[in-house]
């Protein structure tokens, strides 16, 4: 039983899924996804095959031709759920299963209208990444085994609309009140990249091939930050080719949304929190963007080579933010993304192992690994790559890497060993082998590097006040290299720079850090405000450690008050961090 990746039960001697045709019902009343997937084999089999799922009720399996197949649903296995084995009759071309989701699926966060920015009707979404898909639907929920989506289906209350991230197909009435939104997917994509969203959800158009959708009370300020839409794309084009998903269009999630962006096909997912009202967290759509070159089309095989996903997107990012923004611009965000990633090594130091960018992940939950690591160490070992073999040579291979791999699933050693092709001796100059299976960070990484960021830094490290006004991201770099500084400086500083009442959380958060560091009460209030306010991941983490660090009382006291907000994954992160045995 060759297993092909250690976070799914799929089996590579096993027919494979080609294609899915899905039909839900989606009931808010009862949080439950009611329905049939029919799965489509690439080539008709025999004997078991061992499917993902993940709190599912299976009614019934029937084959292609209508006959009923035995199967049999496995204890479920913390991290990997339970595993599905259906018995196929010889010449079996795939599988129709009616099954129900659990009110607690994993990739699914049910909110109630007091949690949306408009308040009047409920919202659902989906997270699949890394591994919920199989919570959603059973199917080998592995990304080495893409599948295109003939049809989906969703039967929903009128008033509400399904997106999905695929090419919407038109609504056909159900009655009772209810309407069914009808997609596909034509191009091949690797199962966490399966995703939509039901809510009361209005559009605005930005450019021929994107519109941004939210509710309405978002809709007029997301126009606006999102307007270079396509200026955006233009750039990524030129840099990776033609951008392969026909429609870019953007949703704003609501305020509980765990992540910044994510990178679901033809509709990325966006967390509100970018939206600052003077374009500057942008980068994070640019992010979102690089991904259908960087992970949508190329995909990392499993979690083990996550790198080859988020690293490669990173150094796309600032490739694309380079020819927007200028050079100076990119490397701003390079100097964030060095500090953070000093953060992370920190956080590690106890399991240095899950600072390689080439893992095991065997036995370890994705969710538990994830941290900036593979996106900023990633980053550094390209960079010194694009460094070694000169712009020109290295934008060769990166093209001729892109196109290579188009719509396949591959493991660092293929991306080692087409280089090696294409760029012969480079990998061992740039000692790429310490980057991808050591742990830490090589002394020899490349370090970001400007006149802007040396001036910051120098005052920075002074604990000197700006003194002449500053763009968010150079104020963000300024207050990332500030060591612990005096309460007397916190204070100038939000006077200066009205820190404390930003809307931008990029900048609020790093403050209100600083007020923490100094032992501030205002600290303790803005921590509550950013608590209350958002759902992101990468603000509560550290508000939290920080506020667990100086007291623990306090920093459960604001984590009850919010955590009803929250997506699961935010409240495993965040009681992980204050310790709280509180269900
Ligand atoms: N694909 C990720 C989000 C993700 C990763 C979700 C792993 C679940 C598991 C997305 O592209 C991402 O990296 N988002 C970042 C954006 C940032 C690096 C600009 C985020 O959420 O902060
Ligand atoms: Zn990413």
């Amino acid at each position: 039983m060759p297993r092909l990746d250690p976070h799914s039960y799929a089996d590579s001697d096993q027919p494979q899924t080609k294609s899915i045709e899905l039909s839900l019902e989606v009931d808010f009343v009862s949080r439950v996804l009611e329905g049939e997937v029919a799965l489509r084999f690439h080539q008709p089999g025999t004997g078991p095959i061992d499917l993902d799922t993940r709190g599912l009720r299976i009614d019934s399996v029937r084959s292609a031709s209508g006959a009923t197949l035995p199967f049999a649903l496995s204890p479920p296995e913390p991290i990997l759920g339970s595993r599905l084995r259906i018995d196929l009759p010889p010449a079996t071309s795939g599988a129709r299963i009616r099954y129900a989701t659990s009110p607690e699926a994993s990739a699914l966060q049910w909110l109630a209208p007091a949690q949306t920015a408009d308040g009047a009707q409920p919202f659902l979404y989906s997270q699949c990444q890394p591994i919920h898909a199989r919570s959603l639907l059973p199917l080998q929920d592995t990304p080495r085994i893409r599948v295109t989506v003939k049809s989906a289906r969703f039967t929903v209350p009128v008033r509400l609309r399904t997106l999905m991230a695929a090419a919407a197909k038109g609504r056909e009435p159900a009655g009772e009140g209810r309407a069914t939104d009808v997609f596909e997917m034509p191009q091949p994509i690797p199962p966490y990249l399966l995703a939509f969203a039901v809510g009361d959800l209005v559009p605005r158009q930005l450019s021929p091939r994107s519109a941004v959708w939210s509710e309405r009370a978002v809709a007029d300020a997301a126009a606006e930050e999102f307007a270079g839409v396509e200026r955006m794309i233009g750039a990524a084009e030129r840099l990776f080719g033609p951008y392969e998903w026909d429609r870019f269009d953007i949703l704003v999630m609501p305020p509980s949304f765990p992540y910044g962006g994510m990178e679901n096909p033809r509709l990325t997912f966006v967390t509100p929190s970018i939206i600052a009202g003077d374009k500057s967290l942008v980068n994070v759509l640019a992010h979102e963007l690089a991904h259908a070159w960087t992970g949508n089309l190329v995909t990392n095989a499993s979690a083990n080579d996550f790198w080859l996903n988020e690293g490669f997107t990173v150094y796309a990012e600032r490739r694309i933010l380079e020819a927007l923004e200028g050079r100076e611009m990119a490397e701003l965000h390079a100097a964030v993304g060095a500090h953070d990633l000093a953060v992370a090594l920190e956080r590690f130091e106890d399991q240095p192992q899950l600072t390689r960018l080439r893992n095991d992940l065997a036995g370890v939950d994705p969710d538990q690994a994830y941290s900036t690591v593979p996106y900023e160490k990633g980053f550094l070992l390209l960079r010194r790559l694009e460094e070694l073999a000169g712009r020109e040579a290295w934008d060769g291979f990166l093209r001729w890497y892109l196109e290579k791999f188009r719509f396949r699933s591959i493991v660092t050693q293929d991306f080692l060993e087409a280089l090696e092709a294409r760029l012969p001796g480079l990998a061992a100059r740039a000692g790429a082998l310490r980057f991808i299976d050591e742990p830490g960070v090589p002394e020899d990484a490349p370090r970001p590097q400007s006149a802007r960021l040396r001036e910051l830094q120098e005052l920075a490290s002074r604990q000197k006040l700006p003194e002449q006004r500053l763009n968010p991201t150079e104020l963000l770099v300024y207050l990332k290299s500030l060591p612990a500084p005096e309460r007397d400086t916190v204070r100038a500083l939000d006077g200066l720079f009205g820190l404390s009442e930003r809307r931008s959380l990029e900048l609020r958060h790093s403050f209100v850090l600083l007020q923490l560091r100094a032992g501030m009460s205002e600290g303790i209030e803005g921590a509550r405000r950013i608590a209350r306010e958002t759902g992101r991941m990468k603000y509560l983490r550290p508000i939290f450690s920080e506020l667990a660090r100086t007291g623990r009382e306090t920093a459960q006291r604001i984590y009850r008050e919010s955590r009803h907000a929250y997506h699961p994954i935010a409240r495993a992160v965040i009681e992980g961090l204050v310790d709280d045995r509180l269900t």
